[in-house]
């Protein structure tokens, strides 16, 4: 039967566990809004990392709107919990149509966004839900080599002509580019050589679409790495859309988006067993409780252990970590079995991912859980 951790001290917490610092994603949150305020730009908030209702209430500072989502089904989960203006920020195929018009039908605004003629053909041919019309965003890839029709390519203007165009199906809200190629910089430097990058060409596209009478009235960009190291030349942006810098992540910490302290997630594991022959320790923590998404990115193995530098996380099966340390002998003194550990996660949506609830820490209790939405 499911119990409530509520007001249980974090030592009480059965685990692994995933715990979320309610004073650090608050203030994460507001970081962001005060970055789009002060540049004069819209913040149309990513909630995939966290997807909760209680995140992108923070996200949206209460205002409850302005969002994009990775999937059908948390839009819906959105829309049921009173958000609007939603935008579903997934390349658009024929399959998503009936749910994609129910969510039309319902929220004030909910956008779709495009990246092939198929879509736009889709489109054209469906009739929206009187009086509404679709209302769509072209997807355009600036670099980042995922979705998105490439800048350069004359086939993107022509979509924004065909969008444009059908203003009695179609509203054409404007362009989203996720510049997310920022996450394979080598340093900090690199991530501002590419979102300057991805801005300069994505305002190229938008004048050449200009030149063809097409107007983009929403010119949106954005990835955490970029968004949380702001270029004044983003004010000439009307909307950003980073997402994981609610929890941000140790991956994070490389690119220059922030320092350890300011990641506002980890996972509780505790010691379970000592194996001095080998020099390690185990602990109940295993790939289905973080991922393997940090694999040989960092001297201390799948994660960064808080508080213990000489630590290293080195290897997982499903249920159970193997602990080592970098330099030297480990002093099993030091680590009684039953101890608690503080895992920091490379990549902090994939280990969300792997919790039914989490776990919302003030001064040391839980003060609320909160339970993301699951499944596409
Ligand atoms: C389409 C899209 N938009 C926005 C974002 C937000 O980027 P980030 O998680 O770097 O903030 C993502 C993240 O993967 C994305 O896929």
């Amino acid at each position: 039967m499911a119990t409530s951790n509520v007001g249980l001290r974090v030592d009480q917490l059965t685990t692994p566990a995933f715990l979320v610092d309610y004073a650090q994603v608050k203030a994460n949150c507001n970081n962001m809004l005060e970055t789009c305020n002060k540049m004069g730009v819209r913040l149309r908030a990513q909630t995939k990392t966290h997807k909760t209702i209680e995140g992108a209430e923070l996200q949206t500072g209460g205002t409850k709107k302005c969002l994009v989502t990775s999937t059908l089904d948390e839009s819906e989960f959105y829309a049921d919990h009173g958000f609007d203006d939603i935008l579903y920020g997934y390349p658009l195929i024929p399959f998503h149509m009936p749910r994609v018009t129910a969510l039309t039908k319902r929220l004030e605004k909910f956008h779709v966004m495009v990246d092939s003629r198929l879509a736009v053909e889709t489109l054209l041919e469906t009739p929206p839900p009187s009086p509404k019309t679709w209302s769509v965003f072209l997807k355009v890839d600036c670099g980042n080599g995922r979705a998105g029709v490439w800048w350069e390519d004359e086939e993107g203007i022509e979509l924004a002509l065909s969008l444009s165009s059908a203003s009695s199906r179609i509203t054409f809200c404007g362009v989203y580019v996720h510049c997310g190629n920022t996450y394979h910089a080598d340093d900090p430097k690199d991530v501002d050589v590419l979102r300057d990058e991805n801005i300069e060409r994505l305002l190229k596209f938008v004048e050449r679409a200009k030149m063809r009478g097409v107007v983009c009235p929403t010119v949106g960009i954005g990835s955490t790495p970029s968004c949380r190291r702001p270029a004044d030349t983003m004010k000439k942006l009307t909307e950003l859309h980073p997402g994981n810098y609610a929890f941000l992540d140790v991956q994070q910490s490389t690119l220059g988006s922030c320092s350890l302290e300011d990641i506002a997630c980890c996972v509780a594991t505790r010691i379970i067993g000592h194996y001095p022959r080998r020099n390690q320790m185990l602990i109940d923590c295993g790939f289905t409780g973080l991922t393997k998404q940090g694999e040989g990115k960092m001297p201390s193995g799948y994660c960064v252990i808080k508080d213990h530098p000489n630590l290293k996380l080195c290897s997982m099966t499903q249920e159970i970590g193997f602990v080592e340390t970098i330099k030297g002998k480990l002093d099993y003194a030091k680590y009684p079995v039953g101890t608690m550990l503080f895992l920091l996660p490379w990549h902090s949506c994939a280990t969300a991912a792997m919790y039914p609830v989490y776990n919302v820490i003030q001064d040391g209790r839980v003060t609320a859980e909160w339970k993301p939405t699951r499944g596409w």
